[in-house]
């Protein structure tokens, strides 16, 4: 039976990727609906040749459709989604909001996908935050395998992964700084043009850590494993598109190396690099544009035999945002 979806912030960096997707992901969708702010009403978007007039969330009715996507942050989430539901429409969400409620599903296809296939729509589903989904990607057939008990992770996030806005300062700032002139601030506090900025976000909460440092744990527990330890260290980078992670994992089990690369290698979305004659793997060689997340420099910890240490990029547009929501919609529209 056909369906009908809106594009919740499909004006915004996620929103955009997700329409792309739509345009190669044949889906039985009878009618796409793309909703933002009333600042982009009435603007057009392309999507296979028809044009599309994007529409004010305010006035926007949620019984016309059956699917959302939402990518416009927690604020429009916490005030439509539930709104959504009660209109008989199933909403997948990428902001934070729902990620910790026990009774919201927080998915990643490969990882714990048979979840939506015991839902009962209209739902809420939640989106993973976009560092964690390539990370447990990688960490999934290890886990399998061996049983991780702790992860020590440190993130090189792109600016993407904060919207539209923050990849135009980084453009504008790393353009000013060549040219000597003024740099200006809105998104991040400080500079983020030639800089790196410990925690990803501010604040840092009363623990220290900061909320983005604290969803990796969080998550990481509610998808995979609730006895898993896992601590990272974030940090916002200048690149524009593609998160980068340095893992340090400590399994219960001893690591085959050839077992577990053999196993890595069949999972489905990874691939492993390991061509020695470039400084592989990394965003713009890799993950930009790419829906794989791409693990490499594989190396057994010199002291432990169950430790092993390694890199995970991946585009945090697509594999963190809107490729596994796509494959969250397709599954749910397969079974339902
Ligand atoms: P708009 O373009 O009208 O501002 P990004 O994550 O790249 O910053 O994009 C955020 C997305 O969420 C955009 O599509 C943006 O629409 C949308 N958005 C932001 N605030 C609101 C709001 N209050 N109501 C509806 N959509 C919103």
């Amino acid at each position: 039976m056909s369906k009908k979806l809106a594009i919740v912030g499909g004006t915004g960096a996620v929103g955009r990727v997700f329409i792309e997707y739509l345009k190669t992901h044949q889906l039985p969708i009878e009618e796409i609906k793309i909703v933002a702010s009333k600042r982009s009403a009435g603007k057009k978007i392309d999507l296979n040749g028809s044009s599309i007039v994007v529409e004010n969330i305010e006035n926007f009715d949620f019984s016309s459709v059956n699917y959302a996507f939402f990518s416009a942050g927690t604020e429009v989430a916490k005030k439509y989604a539930h709104l959504a539901k009660s209109c008989g429409c199933t909403v997948i969400d990428n902001s934070s909001c729902f990620r910790r409620e026990e009774s919201i599903p927080l998915i990643i296809p490969e990882v714990n996908g048979e979840i939506l296939d015991t839902l009962k729509l209209p739902e809420i589903i939640s989106n993973p935050n976009c560092s964690v989904s390539q990370l447990l990607i990688a960490l999934k057939p290890i886990h399998d395998l061996y049983k991780i008990k702790r992860v020590d992770v440190a993130t090189y996030q792109s600016v993407s992964g904060t919207g539209k806005d923050a990849i135009d300062e980084l453009t504008k700032q790393s353009k000013d700084y060549l040219d000597n002139k003024k740099i200006e601030k809105k998104v991040y506090s400080s500079q983020i043009a030639f800089n790196i900025l410990p925690g990803a976000m501010r604040p840092k909460l009363d623990n220290g850590y900061t909320e983005e440092e604290m969803k990796m744990t969080w998550e990481a527990q509610k998808i995979l494993d609730k006895d898993i330890q896992l601590t990272s260290s974030c940090a916002r980078v200048p690149v524009f598109y593609g998160h980068s992670e340095a893992v340090h994992l400590e399994t219960e089990l001893e690591i085959d190396l050839n077992e577990m690369i053999s196993k890595m290698n069949e999972f489905p979305g990874l691939e492993i690099l390991d061509d020695d004659s470039k400084f592989l793997p990394n965003p713009i060689d890799n993950a930009e544009g790419s829906d794989l997340v791409f693990v490499g420099s594989i190396r057994k910890d010199l002291w432990q035999k169950n430790r092993i240490n390694f890199w995970v990029i991946s585009d945090n547009l697509r594999k963190g945002a809107a490729l596994n929501s796509m494959q969250i919609l397709k599954r749910l529209i397969e079974n339902n």
